[in-house]
């Protein structure tokens, strides 16, 4: 916003063709613009996003760090576009998202967007075979072949010999790991994951951090990861946090 308020001021200047020739060096993948979002309770509204703007490319990777309550998962589910904002836009894959009707926003969110949540929103009474061909089911996928991919994804998250197992027969950490399988099962170009190793163990969040970047280098998958682990972040292209309603760079 401000930015277009200062070039509308160079009106003897051609408009801004320059900027936009330097933004398409690499491509766009998510960018968010005066994006707001707050909270009612008890009659006062906590503001948490105070008019964010941010640009995210194709194939970054970013931590978003920080203190409890300042905003990430809030920040991560409007990204996400589980939730949304109460005033801005968000463009993914070009796509002007909040226009879109719930249920075509819902099916581009199957398609595109892969989501690890902070509490991981498994199907307790379902196999980790079945809550990770979740997604490949809703996109249209038949049972058998939804099923070998789940199988295969599930092998390469380490869980070979937990496939048949409920979601409620697995540790907290073999929970969070089928969370990522079905968050990838779809190999979606978008990935966002809230604390995706806050369960695990050093071994098992070094084998998270690793198949995160495989995934960021074999398809160039584009992830945003908000985590306390200051040794995920440490892969990542960018850190930010979030301060005063704002996005900072850390
Ligand atoms: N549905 C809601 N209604 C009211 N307040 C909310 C709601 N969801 C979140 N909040 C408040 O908004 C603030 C930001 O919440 P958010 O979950 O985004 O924080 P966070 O940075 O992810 O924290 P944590 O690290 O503990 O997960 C918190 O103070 C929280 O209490
Ligand atoms: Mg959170």
């Amino acid at each position: 916003m401000v930015d277009k308020k200062a070039d509308t001021k160079n009106d003897d200047k051609k408009p801004d063709s320059s900027l936009k020739s330097v933004s398409s060096v690499s491509e766009d993948m998510i960018t968010g613009e005066n994006i707001f979002k707050s909270y009612r309770n008890n009659g006062t509204d906590i503001e948490i996003l105070k008019g964010v703007n941010f640009s995210i490319k194709l194939g970054e990777t970013i931590a978003v760090v920080g203190a409890s309550g300042i905003g990430k998962s809030t920040f991560l589910q409007i990204i996400g576009t589980l939730d949304r904002p109460d005033m801005g836009t968000l463009m993914i894959s070009g796509e002007n998202v909040f226009q879109l009707k719930d249920e075509s926003l819902a099916s581009f969110r199957n398609s595109n967007i892969g989501f690890v949540f902070q509490f991981h929103y498994l199907l307790p009474e379902f196999s980790a075979i079945e809550n990770t061909m979740m997604p490949a089911l809703i996109n249209g996928q038949k049972r058998h072949d939804a099923s070998e991919s789940a199988e295969s994804i599930l092998v390469r998250v380490g869980l070979k010999e937990r496939l048949s197992h409920r979601v409620s027969e697995l540790s907290g950490g073999e929970q969070q790991r089928v969370a990522l399988a079905r968050a990838i099962i779809l190999r979606p170009p978008v990935l966002l994951a809230d604390e995706p190793t806050g369960n695990l163990d050093k071994k098992n969040s070094e084998q998270v951090h690793e198949l995160l970047m495989e995934l960021n280098s074999e398809l160039s998958m584009t992830m945003v990861v908000v985590t306390h682990n200051m040794d995920l972040a440490a892969y990542m292209s960018r850190s930010i946090t979030i301060v005063d309603g704002q996005l900072i760079e850390t």
